[in-house]
């Protein structure tokens, strides 16, 4: 049964998004390296940050010296050419801003916002190599030289960021979010810092006493940290506060500097993701560099260097929905243009149910709407719809949609609503936190209840609508115990497009709503209910949902990540319960669990990007997900010390600013977001008769343990799936040797243990993904030895995984205490115990006086 005609699809949108739209663009970068040059980034200013001009001179000092930088550090490949800067709406009008195109605020490269946490960050939740989403910069942080001095001179620190977004490298340094512990083991046993180039020196110190580290467990205690010293030329990926870091990292062959040769053996975040890469070797399977583009240009004249900027002013809307594909894609265009035809930018939303049959056909009309910067999103209506839909989103970085005309499915109404989300920050656009279809029997009553949170309440509309000729009747019952039903003024039903519209004025109450619907027709009813509100607070983030596909078409066995972003403003929301409904050609729907634990598909642990692979194929066509977000109890929370991302260290020997912020419960929440859509392409491929598929490759293996006595290593990470992540792995393999080499060439030349070997975990038992394994070795040898593993998972039909990241624990006799150390810890309990004996006698003394002067005149 098909919900909706196309002309009931026109109406649902303006009700839902027409209204609101702004200005969407590319969610994809346009950047190009051409003849060393970077073009067409786009640093854009929020809505938020107040109106400075002196802004706009600091972003081109800044990225000019950045550019003359990454000029030098990239052995003068590239540099950046042309800079667009998008001031905001609320600024006021200026006679130097050229006309605004394409731009959007969450479509650039670079972000400058308005936050209380000023860390330079990159928010990239895609794997090793591929491009990040885009750069975070504050305004405090550019024009306020004290913040900016604690993660060191602005060119390292931007050109650091560069290499996290652009060429899609890691941290090399230890700690933070980036899941790398500060000390590993080398050949000899001997104990190791964290870093990319062992060329480079220093001394391990407790952070607090500053005394010599303990051992604890064969491994430095936790206050232990390595202090660099000398005036090393290392890698910049490492603390890139250290103003002397002026290399990228690389192999023995090419490497800038002996400070600057990569270190296989270290278990940086690079390291664990880059199957041991360093970040040169990285850059050249780049696409700015692969095959040898882009080789070493005239040098790093200043004159050269100097980036072209324009600065233009984020304007309103142009917008233009097209029913149907064939040969309407033109007028779409003209409509945008408005009569401009030199004018560029502006959105298409495409509602198409059918196959293209009239020229212009949609490969023809594409470079038009690349070259006009249009971009263009699309909802396929049905399964007939052109398998060549998909192009005009994925090269023009639009949106892909799919609706299955399934009574069931409430992605029509989804995709609206978060098409009405794009181009609009935040701070103003509807959140979606409740969307189903509501199946109730004839004269038959259902509902639902959701809950409100205290970020979101303004402007709260639950949209319904239904498809039997007699209307349903909804009464929603509020958190107080009032009611509200068709007598309320609050209550709108339009019989001819059979929709029901409910506006809550002012700001809903926080605590649970529940909502019944009755049918009073004979037969089943099928409503879709979307309920939607905005910030509670102006100026304040609601917690919001982003979801999206790493990909609009695919063929198995590439790799489908889906990814979730749970987060207020820039802090991210953490421990939620996030779960995807994906829509399969066949019918029926496979859900799938999001995790933001650092591994499988997750990249970074506690950022509030929730990620899993898919890879439930049964069909070569479209599927459509839905993520809904809840809070898990109290564990779930916002982290004002985090963000939704990863980057610049601060430089731990300037003061601190203060204490870090306490993390936040969120209380009852709920959010439901659609990811879009995702076509597999290939009919024996995506048929899911064969298991293209091994589990995913382990990527978060560490060393929980050591002990000397017992021999024993514990071995902790997170079980991968039967594919990727889903379903149960049959087995594993953990691999064992003393050269790490050997084992990183080639892992198959080292021992593969058996199950005798362990005193804790079975092998041939792995539990269901996302669960965390723990396996204990005792291994045959102490002394000035080290020992290095790795794991393999096995599927049922004995597909293997890539094998894991390497760690490495030594077997090396450490003495367990230091006499010093154990002084220094008796002085001080001794002295803060003769320091409270001293204070209560004061205080003793001060209460009995007061008292004494208290006592009531009679
Ligand atoms: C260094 O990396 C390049 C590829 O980027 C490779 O061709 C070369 O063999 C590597 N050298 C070493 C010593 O690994
Ligand atoms: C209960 O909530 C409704 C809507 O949220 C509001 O109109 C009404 O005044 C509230 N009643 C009481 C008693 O607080
Ligand atoms: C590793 O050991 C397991 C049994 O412990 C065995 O089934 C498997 O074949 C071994 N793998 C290799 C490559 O030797
Ligand atoms: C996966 O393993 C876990 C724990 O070993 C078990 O509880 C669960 O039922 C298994 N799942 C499947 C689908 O077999």
């Amino acid at each position: 049964m098909s919900r909706f005609g196309l002309t009931s699809t026109v109406c649902m949108c303006v009700i839902l998004a027409c209204t609101i739209f702004t200005v969407s663009s590319v969610s994809h970068t346009k950047v190009t390296l051409i003849n060393n040059e970077y073009h067409d980034i786009v640093i854009a200013i929020e809505d938020n940050v107040p109106e400075d001009k002196a802004l706009l001179d600091k972003i081109q000092e800044v990225f000019t010296d950045a550019s003359a930088f990454l000029c030098e550090i990239t052995r003068y490949r590239a540099y950046f050419k042309s800079i667009t800067i998008l001031v905001p709406k609320s600024w006021t009008d200026d006679p130097q801003y050229e006309t605004h195109n394409y731009e959007t605020y969450e479509t650039s490269d670079i972000r400058i916002d308005d936050t209380d946490h000023d860390g330079p960050y990159v928010m990239k939740p895609t794997p090793c190599g591929e491009v990040g989403d885009y750069m975070h910069l504050t305004a405090d942080y550019l024009m306020d030289s004290t913040i900016a001095d604690s993660y060191g001179i602005y060119s390292h620190v931007i050109v650091h960021e560069w290499g996290h977004l652009r060429y899609g490298v890691y941290d090399e340094y230890p700690g933070g979010n980036t899941g790398a512990p500060y000390f590993y083991s080398s050949g000899s046993g001997d104990i190791e810092a964290t870093r990319c180039s062992t060329a480079v020196t220093g001394v391990m110190k407790n952070k607090v006493t500053g005394a010599d580290c303990v051992y604890i467990n064969n491994y430095p205690e936790d206050d232990c940290r390595f202090y660099d010293s000398g005036s090393f030329t290392g890698s910049l990926m490492y603390r890139q506060y250290l103003s002397q870091l002026i290399h990228f990292c690389d192999n023995e062959t090419f490497a800038d500097t002996l400070e600057s040769i990569h270190n296989v053996e270290s278990p940086s975040k690079q390291n664990r993701l880059c199957e041991e890469k360093s970040v040169w070797e990285i850059m050249r399977e780049h696409v700015d560099f692969a095959d040898g583009a882009n080789p070493p240009g005239a040098g790093c004249d200043a004159t050269l260097t100097l980036p072209e900027f324009r600065i233009v002013k984020q304007q309103g809307s142009r917008i233009a929905l097209v029913l149907d594909v064939s040969g309407r894609l033109v007028k779409g265009i003209e409509v945008v243009q408005d009569g401009d035809s030199s004018r560029l930018g502006g959105c298409l939303v495409v509602v198409s149910d059918g196959e293209e049959n009239t020229s212009p056909y949609i490969y023809e009309v594409i470079p038009t709407l690349i070259a006009k910067g249009i971009c263009v999103d699309v909802i396929a209506f049905s399964e007939q719809a052109s398998l060549n839909l998909e192009l005009l989103p994925t090269s023009t970085g639009g949106r892909a949609f799919f609706y299955s005309e399934s009574a069931t499915s409430n992605a029509l109404n989804e995709a609206f609503a978060t098409i009405a989300t794009r181009g609009k920050s935040a701070l103003e656009q509807a959140v979606p936190l409740y969307s189903n279809t509501i199946v109730i029997n004839g004269y038959d009553t259902s509902g639902f209840s959701f809950d409100i949170d205290a970020s979101i309440g303004m402007d709260t509309e639950f949209l319904f609508n239904y498809l039997q000729y007699t209307a349903i009747e909804v009464t929603v019952h509020t958190p107080n115990g009032s009611t509200i039903d068709k007598d309320s003024s609050f209550y709108n039903l339009d019989s001819t497009f059979k929709l029901i519209r409910i506006k809550i004025p002012g700001i809903a109450e926080v605590g649970t709503w529940t909502v019944s619907i009755s049918n009073p027709s004979s037969s089943t009813e099928y409503v879709g209910v979307i309920v939607q509100s905005k910030s509670s607070t102006p100026g304040e983030y609601p917690i919001t949902v982003t979801s999206e596909w790493s990909a609009n078409t695919i063929t198995p066995p590439e790799k489908l990540r889906l990814y979730a972003t749970v987060s207020k403003g820039i802090m991210p929301v953490l421990n939620a319960h996030v779960v995807a409904t994906v829509e399969r050609p066949s019918g029926d729907s496979v859900q799938l669990i999001m995790t933001d634990n650092g591994g499988g598909a997750d990249i970074t642990k506690d950022d509030g990007v929730y990620s899993s692979y898919f890879t439930a194929f049964a069909g070569s066509d479209r599927y459509s997900v839905k993520v809904e977000v809840t809070n898990t109890g109290g564990d779930t929370v916002i982290s004002p010390s985090r963000v939704v991302g990863f980057g610049s260290l601060t430089n731990p020997d300037l003061p601190s600013t203060g204490q870090q912020p306490e993390d936040e419960s969120t209380g009852k929440f709920q959010r439901a977001a659609n990811g879009g859509s995702v076509t597999c392409d290939g009919s024996t491929a995506c048929s899911g008769y064969y298991d293209l598929y091994p589990p995913a490759k382990i990527v978060d293996l560490q060393v929980t343990k050591v002990s000397y006595e017992d021999r024993g290593i514990t071995l902790q990470f997170t079980a991968p799936g039967d594919d990727l992540d889903f379903g149960n792995a049959t087995a594993y393999e953990i691999w064992m040797h003393t050269d790490f080499s050997t084992m990183s060439s080639n892992h198959e030349d080292t021992t593969n243990t058996t199950q005798d070997h362990f005193v804790e975990g079975v092998l041939s038992s792995p539990q269901s993904p996302g669960e965390t394994e723990t396996f204990t070795i005792v291994v045959p040898n102490q002394g000035e030895i080290t020992y290095v593993f790795c794991v393999v998972a096995i599927d049922d039909g004995g597909n293997k995984s890539p094998r894991s990241n390497i760690v490495s624990a030594s077997m090396k006799y450490f003495p367990q205490t230091n006499y010093l150390v154990v002084v220094l810890i008796i002085s001080a309990i001794v002295i803060v115990l003769i320091a409270i004996f001293i204070t209560t006698l004061i205080c003793m003394k001060k209460k009995y006086r007061v008292k004494q002067g208290t006592v009531p005149v009679a």
